[in-house]
């Protein structure tokens, strides 16, 4: 049976590293500043949103959170955005999405300062980590996290390693293949139209499954030893639970896939926790780039 992947232990690590260099910068007159923005009230988002202010302020930061009205216009949120990048307090900017369809998630995207982007989707921070600035770059979180889950299993160096990312969003997948690259990986990324994608699969040392279709992957595509990192959070009904309920699963079919790999995150409990918590690293590289200080490794 398969090693089974502590994303909450790793995450917990990771906060506590952030939490004693916030404390350590705070002695030297900087408070690390996330400011989390949402428009409108998909409760989804108010759930993440409320849990990003809640953990920046258990990591000791400065944290603020702007609330939207659903009717607020793209000029408004963008000034919002202008006066945030020209705050001195604040170090991290995150737009919640998704928006609402009036508003170009583009554009706003692209408002926020590069080096306050401490979601890594600005050009800028996407083109860093495609020709391999990461030492000034942002990473977006989920992929940053699910590396830093992979290097628990197989250290740092990933050399000659196969590696197959199944989905190829500019969230997950794409940046998740750079990061791979980075580390030394042989890379294939595969997405709907690949060919044979369980024979794909059957070659892969790493396999990252982000698509967001529930238990997509199944336990004949794992090949013997292999290191799953699962990133769908999916939640599908659960009838054997009583009339109406639903439990979450991920994008590999957990059960047969842990048979057969070497290593395996559990959904929930893999990836999800290491979101929020390169979050807060991010925000907190982000304050020590600025005061410039060295930030420390993760
Ligand atoms: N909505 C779902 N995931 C994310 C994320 O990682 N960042 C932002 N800004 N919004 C999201």
């Amino acid at each position: 049976m398969a090693e089974i992947i502590d994303g909450k232990q790793v995450a917990q690590d990771v906060i506590a590293i952030v939490t004693n260099s916030s404390a350590e910068l705070k002695a030297k007159g900087v408070v690390p500043g996330l400011a989390v923005v949402m428009v409108g009230e998909d409760p989804a988002s108010q759930v993440y949103v409320a849990s990003k202010s809640r953990k920046a302020k258990e990591c000791g930061f400065h944290s603020v959170q702007h609330t939207l009205p659903a009717e607020t216009s793209q000029g408004m949120l963008l000034a919002l955005i202008a006066e945030l990048n020209a705050d001195p307090a604040i170090h991290g900017i995150l737009v919640q999405l998704p928006l609402p369809d009036r508003i170009d998630s583009g554009a706003v995207i692209q408002a926020i300062a590069p080096d306050k982007d401490v979601d890594g989707f600005h050009f800028i921070n996407v083109g860093k980590l495609g020709t391999g600035e990461t030492a000034t770059a942002f990473v977006p979180c989920t992929p940053a996290g699910s590396l830093l889950l992979i290097e628990r299993v197989r250290g740092r160096d990933l050399s000659g390693l196969n590696a197959v990312v199944v989905g190829r969003s500019n969230i997950v997948g794409k940046p998740m293949a750079n990061l791979l690259l980075a580390a030394n990986c042989t890379v294939t990324i595969a997405h709907s139209r690949t060919k044979d994608l369980r024979a794909l699969c059957r070659t892969a040392d790493i396999l990252v499954a982000a698509v967001g279709r529930p238990e997509m992957v199944k336990g004949d595509w794992i090949k013997d030893g292999a290191t799953v990192v699962d990133v769908g959070i999916n939640r599908v009904p659960a009838p054997e639970k009583g009339d109406g309920k639903s439990r979450l699963v991920g994008d590999v079919d957990y059960k047969h896939a842990a048979e057969r790999a070497g290593a395996i995150t559990p959904v929930p409990g893999g990836v999800g926790p290491m979101t929020i918590a390169m979050l807060m690293a991010n925000t907190l590289v982000s304050a020590c780039r600025m005061a410039r200080i060295e930030p420390p490794k993760f």
